[in-house]
């Protein structure tokens, strides 16, 4: 890489971190208190993730990675601080609008993937499409996403006929269905070989570079932490560390080979 090329590079990485994030965390607290116990899983965590950011939480077990995770998703009340997304703080906002929120900007891909057992694997994968009115063409995009995570021959299955990676990769696949400009993960690969752990951490760098989408995974994978721009790792509740990851730029990258093979 020329010199030129190295100080675009650097400008690309700080440029976004000016732009006010997509999501804005602040003074995140959340207590259990059930006397006479008292645990403080998340102890004032503030930070913010920029439009497009590829953001990988880690840490230990029990740091609270899937607590704050729910928390940035909705889908757990805070006990006090503040989280917002596009602006909009979604500790304020009642359950439907809540809802409603998620319909719209949100995939989530759970720990335990929380798939409909009643509801086959494609089912499963269009029912956000289904909740939301999604205006593209679900069924082909669902297809589409089935055979991208490996599950084609599986679409019509139950969940409790699917193995527990099978179960992880519909789980994303749902995940996707709606396009969601932010995607939440926890643990996308945890259940996955190699193979199919490449196809998923594949699928979230497309969609990551291709649609613009703010990928925010807790994991412990560090083959895909990685990948990410970012890694925010949690100890006890706080943030322990927050790296930002310097990368080749793709464009920069392309241009230095191309430069490269003119020469040989
Ligand atoms: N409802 C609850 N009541 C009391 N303690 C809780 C509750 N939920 C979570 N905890 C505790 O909070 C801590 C953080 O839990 P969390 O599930 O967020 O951890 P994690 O970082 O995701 O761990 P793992 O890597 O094992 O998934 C743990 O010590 C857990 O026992
Ligand atoms: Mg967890």
């Amino acid at each position: 890489m020329n010199a030129c090329s190295h100080y675009i590079h650097k400008i690309d990485m700080r440029l976004p971190m000016l732009l006010p994030g997509v999501i804005q965390v602040n003074d995140l607290w959340k207590v259990i208190e059930n006397p006479p116990n008292r645990v403080e899983i998340l102890r004032g965590i503030t930070f913010s993730v920029p439009r497009g950011q590829f953001l990988a939480i880690m840490g230990a077990s029990g740091s609270g990675k899937s607590t704050l995770l729910g928390l940035l998703a909705g889908l757990d009340t805070v006990t006090s601080g503040r989280i917002l997304l596009d602006g909009t703080d979604i500790t304020d906002l009642r359950e439907d609008d809540l809802a409603r929120m998620r319909g719209r900007k949100l995939g989530f891909v759970f720990q335990s993937y929380q798939l409909v057992p009643t509801l086959t694997a494609e089912e499963n994968v269009l029912l956000p499409a289904e909740l939301s009115g999604y205006k593209g063409d679900a069924r082909r995009r669902s297809r589409d996403l089935l055979e991208r995570v490996g599950l084609t021959q599986r679409a019509h299955h139950y969940p409790v006929q699917l193995s527990g990676g099978e179960q992880q990769r519909v789980a994303l696949a749902r995940a996707f269905i709606t396009a969601p400009p932010i995607l939440m993960a926890d643990e996308p690969t945890g259940n996955l070989d190699s193979a199919n752990g490449q196809h998923v951490l594949d699928l979230l760098l497309q969609l990551n570079r291709e649609e613009g989408t703010t990928l925010i995974l807790v994991t412990h994978d560090r083959a895909l932490s990685e990948y990410a721009d970012r890694v925010l790792t949690l100890h006890d509740g706080q943030i322990l560390r927050d790296e930002l990851l310097i990368k080749p730029d793709t464009e920069a990258a392309a241009l230095s080979e191309s430069e490269a093979s003119n020469l040989s």
